[in-house]
């Protein structure tokens, strides 16, 4: 027998959009012949607002069903905005692409955390509060050296993270905003620091201490490199490109991370501790470790004339095209675009990575290739950026640790904004269940 189904009709069609009485949904549920008015806020309903569909008083009621969230809005931000369709990418308002051009990662994070560009003064404070927290305890360091001597960075940098609670317990003053804003300021001086010294740990290499003359990327390029000179330069051309790269990075919604930072902070948990299950969302291959995986993808396919074959086995869906598709992006991601700049900046300085040929010539194939058109996929910001960072010297280890260093203020603006908001509630999802109905337990020895 078909399934009952129930009518849905948006009041608003070819009404003026300033009659609030018609921003209205009318469900009529068919199981019961009952019509229900829903009001219509911001383009959504209210979830809770289908319970009352029901078809008997003992009915739970209506709910939704939306796994990996693809049509559901959880929270209500003034972080930033993305026009999938149009490829807009705005923090606070402002394009990414003139933040790429004119402002610094550390001004942009100020932007994040505190939703308007600081005044001359105001900046000044706040790179000095970053720069002045960049050291980390010595505990801390004595931690990182219990981690065995191929451990992967990420792994280390996740549990970093989480460790360093144990050092500041008043992060747990969550209604404090002085100790707020000092948890925001150590995280985000203390990310590169933690990233750095991974790295080190790995190569077995002693950490180099930070430099506070220099830039929050000059720094972290004198942890990651420094060896026997007494003063690390930093290129001026890297160091660009790479606080350019951060403040790509630095937020993007409601993505896979720091839906984990908000449902996790949704509990009231110290921001350290948030930040750690963020950091480990960011981990995955499909999320901040899909830039390693193009890195490995892009060696994989090793040469120009193996692209087709490798295309068929996309197509064969053997395996994902990484650093291609996006949820949001349906027409070109903006960052893809303005790393390719970055990249081509970069090159000058350390000569051009070979593997950036097959990228180019990867992404024409598969622009005029049906599959990828009908699909809707093209480069995201994963793509080119792994490229980038091995012409600069890095692992491919640390590429999700580069990302997570960027996403870091966008995962404390979003993380505050949600304590501060008065609708945040505990992050609770429901199920369907189809499991098994009651049964009795069984004693071992009777169990077939
Ligand atoms: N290569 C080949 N096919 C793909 C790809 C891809 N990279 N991405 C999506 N598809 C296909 C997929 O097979 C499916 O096809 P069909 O409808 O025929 O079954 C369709 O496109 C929709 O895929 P989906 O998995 O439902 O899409 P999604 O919105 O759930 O996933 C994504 C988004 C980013 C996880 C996915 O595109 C992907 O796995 N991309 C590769 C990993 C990657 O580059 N991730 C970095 C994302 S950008 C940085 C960040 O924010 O983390």
């Amino acid at each position: 027998m078909a399934p009952k189904t129930s009518t849905v009709t948006d009041d608003r069609a070819g009404k003026t959009e300033d009659n609030v009485a018609d921003n209205t949904l009318t469900i009529t549920d068919n199981r019961t012949g009952k019509t229900y008015n829903i009001p219509i806020e911001n383009g959504t309903i209210n979830a809770m607002a289908l319970r009352q569909i029901k078809v008997d008083p003992d009915d739970f009621g209506l709910m939704t069903y939306d796994p990996g969230l693809g049509n559901t809005a959880s929270v209500k931000s003034r972080v930033t905005v993305i026009d999938g369709e149009k490829g807009i990418l705005r923090y606070r308002g402002y394009p990414i692409e003139q933040l790429a051009e004119k402002s610094t990662f550390l001004e942009t994070a100020y932007l994040l955390i505190h939703g308007e560009l600081p005044t001359t003064q105001e900046l000044e404070d706040w790179d000095h509060q970053i720069t002045h927290h960049t050291f980390i305890h010595e505990n801390v360091k004595k931690l990182m050296d219990g981690f065995r001597y191929d451990a992967h960075p990420m792994g280390v940098f996740v549990s970093t993270v989480a460790a360093l609670s144990t050092f500041y317990p008043n992060a747990k003053k969550l209604d404090d905003p002085v100790h707020r804003r000092h948890q925001i300021y150590r995280l985000i001086a203390k990310t590169p620091t933690i990233a750095a010294f991974a790295h080190r740990h790995t190569i077995g290499l002693p950490y180099t201490y930070p430099d506070n003359d220099l830039s929050y990327a000059g720094n972290f390029l004198n942890m990651m490199y420094r060896t026997a000179q007494d003063r690390y330069k930093p290129d001026p051309v890297l160091e660009r490109a790479l606080d350019v790269l951060f403040i790509l990075h630095a937020d993007h919604g409601q993505n896979c991370s720091t839906n984990a930072m908000r449902a996790v902070g949704s509990s009231g948990v110290d921001p350290y501790s948030a930040m750690a299950a963020a950091a480990a969302a960011l981990y995955g291959p499909l999320h901040g470790g899909a830039n390693e995986a193009v890195l490995r993808m892009l060696r994989e396919i090793g040469d120009i004339k193996n692209i087709p074959d490798y295309i068929q086995r996309v197509k064969n869906k053997e395996v994902r095209l990484m650093g291609f598709g996006h949820r949001v992006y349906k027409n070109y991601d903006p960052r893809a675009r303005i790393i390719k700049g970055v990249a081509s900046d970069v090159f000058e300085v350390t000569g051009k990575n070979p593997l950036i040929d097959i990228a180019l010539e990867l992404e024409r194939i598969a622009l005029e290739d049906d599959y990828f058109v009908s699909h809707k996929l093209y480069p995201n910001v994963d793509f080119y950026s792994g490229i980038i960072y091995e012409a600069m010297g890095f692992p491919v280890e640390m590429f999700p640790v580069l990302f997570a260093i960027g996403r870091t203020p966008g995962w404390l603006a979003q993380w505050e904004e949600g304590h501060l908001d008065e609708e945040q509630r505990i992050a609770r999802p429901r199920q369907i269940y189809l499991g098994s109905d009651e049964r009795d337990y069984i004693a071992i020895g009777n169990r077939g």
